[in-house]
């Protein structure tokens, strides 16, 4: 399955860990409809790492479920997930084992994508460890996807291989649908910042098709869960949902999504940051302006129908005043234009400017606009 836009959804990893089991999804599914996450397009319920035994099973070879965790199976839980009008997520690894020590997919590829076939899978997150030393990285995911391909379903394969292999170069020709950059990301605002960071110049092979994720939210996690590591402010979390759409990255939320707080959810269904995370055009960002090391920037993205998306960062740790000349845009002062700016957080009208834009942005905080050339 090759995604036209981002794939958005939920997935356990972040606040769950291996702490998951049947009550628990369903109470997601449930959650994700009744809060409207599923309305805002968080359509994949994503089970990651220690959902299945620690062996297979001695006669079939099959992975199989954890019978404390899922008693009723795997397909029990996926139906449920698919009458909420979710779709369906799984997660193995190329390697002989997961991350945590389960059984990986290395070897087994064609068994296992029939066995996530059959539970009615629509998604599959495909780690990388205890990869063979032997075993040559882009074939794996290329054996994997080729599995997919022909288990009767359509599944879409989200490789997760940290950015190895110089994977960038390769990862769209194996069929993947996006494809981890980095490493795991925690909870805290300097773990989110490098990640974006880190793939600025990447974006340009990010879009239709297959998308570079930087790793599941941690927006609203407030340092409770798995991956917590001293936690993030509302403001924090508001600036890293603001890069995760200006990337036009995958958006996984990775928080308890049954007790997300009021500011966390209408942050999640912003409308104007998600149009600009699910343009159709997927054009990637450009930075038109820099100051301080990279920590202050401001970087614009052309979208569908004449808008432009631009982001306006600081995130260093001091106040400062932004300035964004419009002539880095490719707007000179001799074309006789401005930008007619919405802010993207409130919706509200910020006015016409010309010639450039100056603001205060408070240490970790971002500007988000949507923009139209206007005469001046
Ligand atoms: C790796 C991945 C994470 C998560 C864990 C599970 O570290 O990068 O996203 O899936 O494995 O063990």
């Amino acid at each position: 399955m090759y995604p036209k836009k981002p794939p958005m959804g939920f997935n356990t990893w972040n606040t769950f860990g291996e702490n998951i089991n049947d009550e628990m999804i369903r109470q997601t599914a449930d959650a994700m409809v009744e809060k409207g996450l599923l309305a805002a397009g968080y359509e994949y319920l994503v089970i990651d790492d220690c959902w299945s035994e620690r062996k297979r099973d001695a006669v079939t070879d099959k992975i199989v479920p954890d019978k404390n965790k899922f008693p009723k199976g795997m397909k029990a839980v996926s139906d449920y997930v698919h009458s909420k009008g979710l779709k369906f997520g799984m997660y193995s690894c190329a390697g002989v084992r997961t991350c945590a020590d389960y059984p990986g997919s290395y070897d087994h590829e064609f068994l296992d994508a029939k066995t996530f076939a059959e539970y009615g899978a629509d998604f599959l997150k495909y780690d990388f460890c205890y990869k063979p030393e032997h075993a040559h990285g882009p074939l794996l995911y290329r054996r994997i996807s080729m599995a997919l391909q022909s288990s009767g379903r359509d599944i879409l394969l989200s490789a997760c291989n940290w950015g190895c292999d110089d994977v960038h170069d390769w990862i769209r020709s194996t069929g993947a649908g996006m494809f981890r950059s980095t490493g795991d990301i925690s909870d805290n605002f300097v773990s989110f910042r490098d990640i974006f960071l880190s793939q600025v110049d990447n974006l340009k092979c990010s879009g239709y098709g297959c998308f570079n994720d930087i790793d599941m939210l941690t927006v609203g996690m407030h340092n409770r869960g798995n991956v917590a590591a001293a936690g993030c402010s509302d403001l924090e979390y508001r600036t890293e949902f603001a890069l995760w759409c200006m990337a036009g990255a995958p958006l996984m939320l990775g928080c308890d999504v049954c007790s997300i707080d009021d500011t966390t959810l209408k942050l999640v269904t912003n409308p104007y940051l998600l149009r600009i995370n699910q343009d159709a055009a997927c054009r990637q960002m450009f930075t038109v302006h820099s100051e301080c090391d990279n920590l202050r920037n401001v970087y614009a993205r052309l979208l569908s129908e004449n808008e432009i998306a631009i982001l306006m960062t600081n995130l260093a740790d001091d106040d400062c005043r932004l300035w964004f000349p419009f002539d880095e845009l490719g707007l000179p002062v001799s074309a006789g234009k401005g930008l007619h700016l919405t802010d993207a957080f409130t919706g509200a009208d910020a006015g016409v400017v010309k010639e450039y834009h100056y603001i205060p942005l408070k240490a970790h905080d971002c500007a988000v606009y949507l923009a139209k050339v206007v005469e001046v």
